[in-house]
C-alpha cells in the first residue's frame, strides 16, 4: 500500500510540475501510460499474496482515477492558456493599412494607341478590329494589287499557309498582313457608307531590323467613305488629328507617292513640332547644328495616305464609285510613340526592358 501512495505522490508531483500541454502529456505517459508503474502494479495484481490483492486493486484504481481526473483538468487549463497566448500573438489588426500591391503600367505603345484612338473617337470615327493573319485576297487583290503586280512579290511578307511557289500568287493563301489597309475591304463589306473608321494593329514585313525598322510594328489605319469627300477633307482631317496629337496647329505638306489602292496617293509630312519648321537646334543645344527631331529638314514624314481608288470601292456591293468617294491613311503608332517621347531606337519598344518601360507610367 505504501507503494501505491508513493507512486501516486510521484505521479502527482510530475503532473503538477508540468507547465505546458506537452510536458503534461509526457508526465501522463510516464506515470499513467500502459507501461507506467501504477498500471504495471495493477496488471500484476495476481502475483500478490491473496490478502493484498483486494486493497492494492482498490487503492490503485482510486489513485489512478484521481490522477487521471487531475491530469484531464490540468490539461484543459493548460490548453486554454496556450490557446489564449496564441490568439494574442496571432491577432490580425484589421485596422492596419494594407500592404501596397505593386501596380503595373500600360506599355507606352498601348498608351500611344489609346491616345490615337481617343483623338479619332473625338472626330466621330469608330474603332474597329481586323485579323492579323489575312488571306492574300484581302491583303493584295482587294487592295487593287492584282496577280502579277510587283507589290505582290511573295518575298515581301510572311506566309502562313498556301504559298504558291509557281505563279507567286494565290488568293486563299494565308499571310501575316503587311499593313492595316487589309481591314479596308473587310470593313466596307460589313457596312454601307457613310463610313468613318480607324483600325489599329500589328503588321509584319520582311525587313532588316535596325533602330528604325522592325519586322513587326504597329499601324493605325483611317478610312472615310462618304459622298463628296475630297483631298481637301483628307488634308483637313490630317491637320486636325496632328494638331490634337502635338498640341498645336502645324503645317501639313502632301507629297505625291504611289500606293496601289489609293489614287491620288500621297505621303504626308508634318512641320517639325520641335523646331517648328526652321530646322534649327533648340535654343541652348550647343552640341547640335540642326534640329535633332527632324535632322534639320523642318518636316517629319508621318503617314501614307490617299483617295480610295475607285477600283477598290467598286469591289463591294453598295459602294458606287460614281456616288461616293473616300480617303485613307496609315500612321505608324511606334513612330508616333518615338516622336512624342523622344527615344531613338524602335527596338526599345519590343525588348520589355523594365528600365525603359517604367519611364512611361501610364495607369490603366
Ligand atoms: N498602308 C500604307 C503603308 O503601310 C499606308 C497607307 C494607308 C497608304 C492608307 C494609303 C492609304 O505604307
Amino acid at each position: 500500500m505504501a507503494d501505491i501512495e508513493q507512486l501516486a505522490r510521484d505521479a502527482r508531483a510530475d503532473l503538477e510540475a508540468a507547465t505546458t500541454v506537452a510536458d503534461l502529456e509526457a508526465a501522463k505517459i510516464k506515470h499513467l501510460g500502459k507501461s507506467g508503474p501504477l498500471v504495471l502494479l495493477l496488471r500484476n495484481i495476481k502475483d500478490l499474496p491473496p490478502e493484498q490483492r483486494g486493497p492494492v486493486g482498490k487503492g490503485g484504481n482510486i489513485a489512478r482515477k484521481e490522477l487521471e481526473a487531475f491530469a484531464a483538468d490540468k490539461g484543459a487549463q493548460l490548453a486554454d492558456a496556450e490557446l489564449d497566448v496564441r490568439l494574442r500573438r496571432e491577432v490580425v489588426d484589421v485596422s492596419l493599412p494594407p500592404r501596397a500591391m505593386p501596380q503595373g503600367t500600360l506599355h507606352v505603345l498601348t498608351q500611344t494607341r489609346r491616345l490615337l484612338e481617343d483623338i479619332f473617337l473625338g472626330m466621330g470615327y469608330q474603332v474597329i478590329d481586323a485579323p492579323e493573319v489575312e488571306s492574300e485576297w484581302y491583303g493584295f487583290t482587294a487592295l487593287n494589287t492584282p496577280v502579277g503586280h510587283p507589290a505582290r512579290n511573295p518575298s515581301d511578307t510572311f506566309y502562313i499557309e498556301g504559298r504558291d511557289q509557281g505563279a507567286g500568287a494565290n488568293d486563299d493563301a494565308l499571310i501575316l498582313r503587311t499593313q492595316t489597309s487589309t481591314a479596308q475591304l473587310r470593313t466596307m463589306q460589313k457596312s454601307t457608307p457613310p463610313l468613318y473608321v480607324v483600325h489599329p494593329g500589328r503588321v509584319y514585313r520582311r525587313d532588316d531590323i535596325d533602330a528604325t525598322h522592325s519586322d513587326m510594328f504597329h499601324q493605325m489605319e483611317a478610312l472615310a467613305i462618304h459622298e463628296g469627300l475630297t483631298l481637301a477633307d483628307l488634308k483637313g482631317t490630317i491637320e486636325q488629328f496632328l494638331a490634337t496629337l502635338f498640341g498645336g496647329r502645324l503645317e501639313v505638306r502632301l507629297r505625291t507617292h504611289f500606293f496601289p489602292f489609293t489614287e491620288p496617293s500621297v505621303e504626308a509630312d508634318v512641320q517639325c513640332f520641335s523646331c517648328r519648321g526652321t530646322g534649327d537646334p533648340l535654343p541652348g543645344d550647343e552640341d547640335s547644328e540642326r534640329c535633332r527631331v527632324c535632322r534639320g529638314e523642318g518636316w517629319i514624314e508621318i503617314m501614307g495616305a490617299g483617295m480610295v481608288d475607285p477600283n477598290v470601292l467598286g469591289m463591294v456591293e453598295g459602294y458606287d464609285p460614281d456616288k461616293v468617294t473616300g480617303f485613307a491613311f496609315g500612321i505608324g503608332i511606334d513612330r508616333v510613340a518615338m516622336l512624342r517621347h523622344d527615344f531613338p531606337d524602335l527596338r526599345l519598344l519590343f525588348q520589355n526592358d523594365l528600365r525603359f518601360v517604367r519611364q512611361f507610367p501610364g495607369r490603366p
